[in-house]
């Protein structure tokens, strides 16, 4: 082996292969290709009009570069292990293509300053994608919502039943919650958004070079500040993982729910021939398997953050080799969030729904209880906490008779409360329940169809 063409002036020997196999990151770092081409464009560009290269040399660098960028696209660009990483390969095909010219690139930068701003570069549109696949599924919930405002189910707290509410004001739950998650890929681009080229290698350069005009050219709102600063700090992509790590949990929440309803025991949903899959022993299952592994991929993408947090911990200032480590969970946390956004949009839009076990579900476990005790305040003028006392033994007496709420008998309600009127069973039944929850964000129909009407405005 001979000495690494791109570092190896005083080296005598190539590496060993478990240097080489430690160092390199080609197999990974590939991903960055596009951007490591972008990157080098804006500085090509830079350098000749600040006539530190000339015009002609920098002319051939961007045809090459064109030309690198073709064999990318067409999965011809000959990726080698032995130029480590994405930056030396393309560097070094340029110069097989275009010749000396190529050695004129890297003048004024570091692959310091130029991995940070491929990077971020990167995380910039993994951010987009994924708020594009958050739209996706808040598009499929919506549609759900619009279809089920009326439509009642049990609503839970402890997973015990507590009160109806409506399935449309459920799925608006996860709209909202998918809607701060955007917000937070929304923080995270504003704030990586600054450019770390030309903080070179950690000091910058006594080039004449002009950082606004790569800062623009890359769409980047300013350069970094400080040169140490730029060339050592991950926290935007720690930032990245840490909104794909909440966003994931919501979904994880989210596929568990479908996990769940669409078990025998539940049976409020079937779930789309397309994401439902056999058995290879027992004919009769349908496994919910895309919502299991859409409800696991958190752990992967909290793990994501949890490593590289570790990784940069206590890195002393400026770059070490230790953040090489930082693309591979980048990658692997945005690709699994942006496969379980795609497969929860696809469940949830084509999910449908059993309007009868959702209801007959409701009906279990006395959830107008609460009503009851609100009437007993508004006609009875009872203090709530008495009401609330009253309402529990007509719970009871109801479970004795095995009643629902609403068809336990009038003489039985007046043992519990003499002064009871049967104008009391207008608030029990689950209808009732759902359209008198019309506080703010409440349940009731009337108050699910404003909420889909602000979000189909917003989306
Ligand atoms: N592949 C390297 C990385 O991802 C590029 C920067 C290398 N810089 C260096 N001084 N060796 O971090």
């Amino acid at each position: 082996m001979t000495a690494n063409k791109m570092w190896g002036g005083r080296f005598e020997s190539g590496p060993a292969a478990i240097m080489e196999a430690i160092n390199t990151s080609i197999d990974f770092d590939k991903r960055l290709a596009s951007q490591d081409i972008r990157g080098s464009q804006a500085h090509a560009d830079m350098l000749a009009q600040m006539r530190i290269i000339g015009k002609a040399d920098a002319e051939a660098i961007q045809d090459g570069l064109i030309a690198i960028k073709r064999e990318i696209e067409r999965g011809r660009f000959p990726y080698r292990r032995e130029y480590e990483d994405i930056h030396m390969n393309v560097e070094a095909r340029l110069a097989e293509l275009i010749g000396s010219a190529a050695g004129r690139l890297h003048t004024a930068r570091s692959r310091n300053d130029q991995v940070a701003t491929d990077l971020r570069l990167w995380v910039r549109d993994a951010c987009a994608r994924a708020d594009a696949g958050l739209v996706k599924l808040q598009t499929a919930l919506l549609a759900q919502a619009t279809r089920h405002a009326d439509t009642i189910m049990p609503g839970f707290t402890h997973m015990q039943p507590a009160q109806p509410v409506t399935f449309g004001h459920h799925c608006l739950a996860y709209i909202e919650m998918c809607a701060r998650d955007r917000g937070r890929f929304v923080d995270c681009t504003r704030r990586l958004n600054e450019s770390p080229l030309g903080a070179a290698a950690l000091a910058g350069t006594s080039y004449p070079i002009d950082r606004e005009m790569t800062a623009k050219a890359l769409g980047f709102d300013a350069p970094m500040r400080n040169s140490l600063d730029a060339v050592s700090s991950r926290d935007f992509a720690l930032e990245f993982l840490a909104a794909a790590s909440i966003a994931a949990s919501h979904l994880s929440r989210l596929a568990e729910e479908i996990v769940l309803w669409a078990s025998p025991a539940y049976g409020f949903i079937r779930l789309p021939d397309a994401f439902s899959t056999g058995s290879s022993i027992m004919p009769q299952k349908r496994n919910p398997d895309a919502a299991e592994l859409s409800r696991a991929k958190v752990g992967r993408i909290l793990g994501a953050f949890a490593g590289l947090l570790v990784v940069v911990k206590g890195l002393p200032l400026a770059y070490a080799k230790d953040l090489q480590e930082d693309k591979e969970p980048v990658f692997a946390a945005a690709d699994a969030l942006e496969l379980a956004l795609a497969a929860l949009a696809g469940m949830s839009g084509e999910l449908q729904i059993n309007k009868d076990a959702m209801r007959a579900a409701a009906e279990k476990g006395y959830p107008t209880a609460t009503d009851l005790a609100d009437w007993l305040v508004a006609k009875l003028r009872k203090p709530f906490r008495e009401a609330h006392h009253l309402a529990a033994r007509a719970v009871q007496r109801a479970e004795e008779l095995g009643v629902s709420l609403d068809k336990l008998p009038l003489s039985e309600m007046k043992k519990i409360a003499p002064k009871i009127t049967k104008d009391v069973y207008k608030v029990l039944s689950l209808e009732a329940s759902v359209r008198s929850r019309t506080s703010l964000g409440g349940t009731a129909p009337k108050r699910v169809r404003e909420q889909i009407a602000f979000w189909k405005g917003k989306l």
